[in-house]
């Protein structure tokens, strides 16, 4: 195809959506989110993650063979082959409740993900068995490879944030649930290996039902923000109760593998609750909303609006405001004919000071951000069930 057609097909596109374009979670123009390295989103749920993160450094997702998410044997499955970890060798939980002063706990909508975020020094903890001894190359994944009777000592895992995708990236003996929960801990003492910090999920799903909303869930849903790059202090005195979000029954599967999204490094302890938690319709459909596709309005008219007004300048400096079609289509050109993609669009209508919350674009369609199972590759796979 010639340069001309190209640049003829891609001014096609864009008229055919100067009115209001839909964009995916994660590319929306109006989204105040910044990025490091290159861009990603789960519209094709991990499979076209290729590049490289803001040192350079090429993404592991397609490459690494010790990926997440998998599908999850069947209990039977795991039983049969003995593949157990020992009750004296099990991962467990301590999580009192999380509360916000007012300004210390974050629920953040990052483009990716709804995440929970917090600024003091939350007393939370997970305990991982290691070998009593080891050496500078033992790693947090030890466990996996340990039998009862081993001398084992433990490490603290603190987390430090969780967040939600849906549908779950986990499977269950190949069930997909709507929704899973990923607390995020890290590992910095003991272990030579994770002197630079090592990193072990806690994965919980939920299952829907007719019931009334889940309140634990609740606690942040209703503070969840709709709009990418932005986040809601929790008010004061909100209480988040981790240690319930956990099952009553702790049973889990736990494997070495990966972060689900780029630069998907390995190395990671994971534990997947194989008890799944509720999650009502209209819980499910709030967050589907808050991750969902997006309409946003690109019209000269308003470029025109946007200058003419009187409070814009205020809040967004760092946007450059496109002041006419033509320049927008010559960017969105230039931009498809450069090695280096950049981005095709700038907001054109901005909040003002009355309503600084007021934005162009609005959720149109449900939306996911989920990773597609990967290959377990003959990894250890090991069920913690108290007998
Ligand atoms: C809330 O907690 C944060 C972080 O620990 C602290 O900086 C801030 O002073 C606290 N605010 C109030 C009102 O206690
Ligand atoms: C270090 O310990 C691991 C087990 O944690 C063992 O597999 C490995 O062989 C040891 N390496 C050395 C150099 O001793
Ligand atoms: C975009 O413009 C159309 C037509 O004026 C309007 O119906 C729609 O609500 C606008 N969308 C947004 C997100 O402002
Ligand atoms: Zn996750």
């Amino acid at each position: 195809m010639s340069r001309h057609m190209a640049l003829l097909l891609v001014a096609l596109a864009l008229a055919g959506c100067a009115q209001a374009c839909i964009y995916k979670f994660g590319t929306s123009p109006d989204s105040k989110a910044t990025h490091t390295g290159d861009h990603w989103d789960h519209s094709l749920n991990g499979e076209n993650w290729e590049g490289k993160d803001a040192a350079g450094k090429p993404w592991v997702c397609k490459t690494g063979r010790k990926q997440s998410p998998i599908n999850v044997p069947q209990y039977h499955v795991l039983d049969e082959k003995g593949s157990k970890i020992a009750s004296g060798l099990q991962t467990k939980w301590s999580y009192p409740d999380l509360i916000s002063n007012g300004t210390s706990v974050q629920v953040i909508n990052n483009g990716h993900t709804i995440q929970v975020q917090w600024t003091y020094n939350y007393e939370g903890h997970a305990t991982i068995a290691i070998p009593a001894t080891h050496n500078e190359s033992t790693p947090i994944v030890e466990v996996l490879h340990m039998h009862s009777g081993d001398a084992s000592d433990r490490v603290t895992a603190v987390p430090t944030q969780f967040h939600f995708h849906s549908t779950s990236e986990h499977l269950l003996a190949g069930k997909i649930f709507p929704l899973e929960l990923h607390i995020v801990h890290k590992i910095t003492e003991k272990l030579e290996a994770c002197k630079g910090g090592c990193f072990s999920v806690t994965g919980i799903l939920f299952q829907l039902d007719n019931g009334p909303d889940n309140e634990l869930l609740e606690a942040i849903f209703a503070h969840m923000p709709t709009r990418e790059g932005t986040f809601t202090n929790l008010p004061a005195g909100t209480a988040i109760k981790l240690a319930e979000l956990l099952p009553t029954d702790r049973d889990y599967v736990t494997y070495e593998g990966s972060l689900t999204t780029p630069p998907c490094s390995e190395g990671l302890l994971w534990h997947v609750m194989t008890h799944p938690q509720r999650i009502s319709f209209g819980q499910w459909n709030r967050y589907r909303l808050a991750v969902g596709e997006k309409e946003c309005n690109h019209t000269e008219a308003a470029a025109g609006a946007e200058e003419a007004g009187p409070h814009h300048h205020h809040h967004h400096h760092h946007r450059r405001l496109l002041h006419n079609h033509a320049a927008k289509l010559e960017e969105v050109a230039s931009a498809a004919v450069s090695a280096e993609p950049k981005p095709y669009f700038r907001r054109v209508l901005e909040a003002t000071e009355e309503n600084p919350d007021a934005y162009t674009c609005k959720t149109v369609a449900f939306g996911q951000n989920f990773r597609n199972a990967q290959y377990a590759n003959g990894r250890t796979i090991k069920l913690a069930r108290d007998e």
